[in-house]
């Protein structure tokens, strides 16, 4: 089915306009200056925040970046554009617009008012599911931190540092519901979110994604498209709580992922792009390393790599968890008001695939055991959008080769294919097959060196390095060679 047909059409925007108070310490639409107790312990966290920043948020040295800042939540003009020292960004607290008259849309709950108020026996699990949506944040900030030293030209540093510094205020957001109602352990919880760290042995991020490092530009791409991408889906469903502050903070949080999924959609096309051009300059050839592009084996290496850990962060096809959630309101489906059923799921089912002696074959499950594999199963449609558009690049440059997402078996350490090796091509493996085979699908340690031998960085206006097409219009309608960034160094840019 797809999403046509399963879902009505979007519900127009309601509510007023609200303005974001940049008179405060802690820009916010939130009436923080009405909590004193709120502001003081959000500003005790404050200085903690920009700490982390400086230590582990961008390595690169720079005077000002042109970036955007949220201004307000409303449909129109909500973010101004200007360059800022990074470290001066105004990290805020925004909230969309609250609607009075807002019920919950499913679950047991279904038509009831939503709660302003944690409802007790929910705790835990909300704080839960907040403080993993809020570790994502900063961890991609952290395996992020040292792209900008190489760069591939000043527009494309501009986008990472948007990227990151909105990615910090998704940790705010998540620390201010933390804050306001979750009490001294909300608070505790706010601290460990700047003491867990990327890749760190003993105190790793949550999730597995987002401990794996951030090794070049074309990973960067791949994460923004991908794992970005889960972030949105999982922003969706949270969106939808009956716990309307959590639900107001995910709807404007995805207005701002809107732009990291550009960034990546848009990053992967050019190198796409470039590589066809390459790829056309030297008779077809695809190890194109050596004409100073990246060849299009490698990328869909990149891709297999990123897609199938990115799937991991849907958690297991069959989740008891995921179900109790949906039917306390904690979580919904993505576009759940959309959704032609009855909300509650109690009857309904659904296929899986699942391995029966070495094979892939088809189960039926209650639809509320497998509520992980819903979104996960709207996420692989949406990924399928990109790589078409990644296609007709090569297809426009009279290419045969195409780009195409990998199975969803492949390269998996959650679920049902944890213990299984399956192939791009969705063919389970011995494991003797897959070692023989897994250089032909992931990135090998040689790749990755040759990916980053081409990591130079270009900080000249307007140039751009060789491996990726310029894009085809700037930021904000600035012109593609705009002084999106000046660089702290004497001399450079
Ligand atoms: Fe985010
Ligand atoms: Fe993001």
């Amino acid at each position: 089915m797809t999403a046509e047909t399963r879902t009505g059409p979007a519900p127009k925007p309601t509510g007023p306009l609200s303005k974001i108070d940049y008179s405060e310490r802690i820009p916010n639409n939130v009436n923080l200056a009405g909590d004193r107790r709120l502001q003081r312990a959000l500003e005790g966290w404050q200085p903690k925040f920009l700490d982390w920043w400086k230590t582990l948020g961008p390595a690169l040295p720079t005077k000002d970046v042109y970036l955007r800042t949220a201004i307000a939540v409303g449909r129109d003009g909500w973010a101004h554009f200007d360059h800022v020292p990074m470290e001066e960004y105004r990290w805020g607290i925004f909230l969309a617009e609250a609607n009075p008259e807002k019920k919950i849309n499913f679950g047991k709950h279904l038509g009831e008012p939503a709660w302003q108020e944690v409802p007790g026996e929910h705790r835990a699990d909300l704080m839960r599911l907040i403080v993993v949506q809020g570790d994502t944040e900063p961890a991609s900030v952290e395996q992020q931190r040292v792209l900008g030293n190489t760069a591939p030209s000043i527009y494309d540093l501009r986008n990472l540092f948007q990227v990151n510094v909105e990615e910090g205020r998704h940790l705010w957001a998540m620390v201010y519901l933390l804050h306001a109602y979750f009490g001294r352990e909300g608070r505790e919880e706010a601290e460990q979110l700047l003491k867990r760290n990327s890749g760190d042995i003993d105190s790793p991020r949550i999730l597995g994604a987002f401990n794996e490092e951030t090794t070049d530009w074309l990973q960067f791409f791949m994460f923004t498209y991908f794992t970005d991408r889960d972030g949105k889906y999982q922003l969706g469903t949270l969106k939808e709580s009956a716990f309307d502050p959590l639900a107001r903070t995910c709807e404007f949080m995805l207005k701002e992922e809107a732009h990291h999924m550009f960034v990546g959609t848009t990053g992967v096309q050019r190198i796409v792009e470039k590589t066809a051009e390459i790829m056309n300059a030297n008779g077809g050839v695809d190890d194109i390393f050596e004409h100073g592009g990246i060849p299009l084996s490698v990328i869909q290496k990149y891709l297999n790599f990123q897609y199938s850990v990115s799937m991991d962060l849907f958690g297991s096809e069959q989740s008891t968890n995921a179900g109790n959630y949906y039917s306390s309101g904690l979580k919904g489906r993505w576009q759940e008001t959309r959704r032609k059923d009855d909300h509650t799921l109690l009857e309904d089912t659904r296929t899986m695939n699942i391995i029966e002696d070495g094979k892939i074959v088809e189960k039926e499950v209650p639809m509320l055991s497998a509520l992980n594999l819903d979104l996960r199963d709207e996420y692989v449609a949406d990924c399928a959008n990109g790589v078409r558009r990644w296609n007709q690049a090569l297809e426009d440059a009279g290419l045969e080769e195409r780009l195409f997402l990998p199975h969803e078996g492949f390269n998996r350490r959650v679920g049902v294919y944890a213990n299984h090796h399956v192939s791009p091509e969705g063919e389970v493996l011995e494991d003797a097959a897959w070692e023989a085979q897994v250089n032909q699908w992931l990135p090998s340690a040689e790749d990755r060196q040759k990916v980053a031998d081409l990591m130079q960085p270009v900080y000249e206006y307007g140039e751009f390095a060789g491996w990726i097409a310029p894009p085809s219009t700037g930021i904000n309608d600035q012109p593609v060679e705009f002084d999106y960034v000046h660089l702290a160094e004497e001399g450079l840019a």
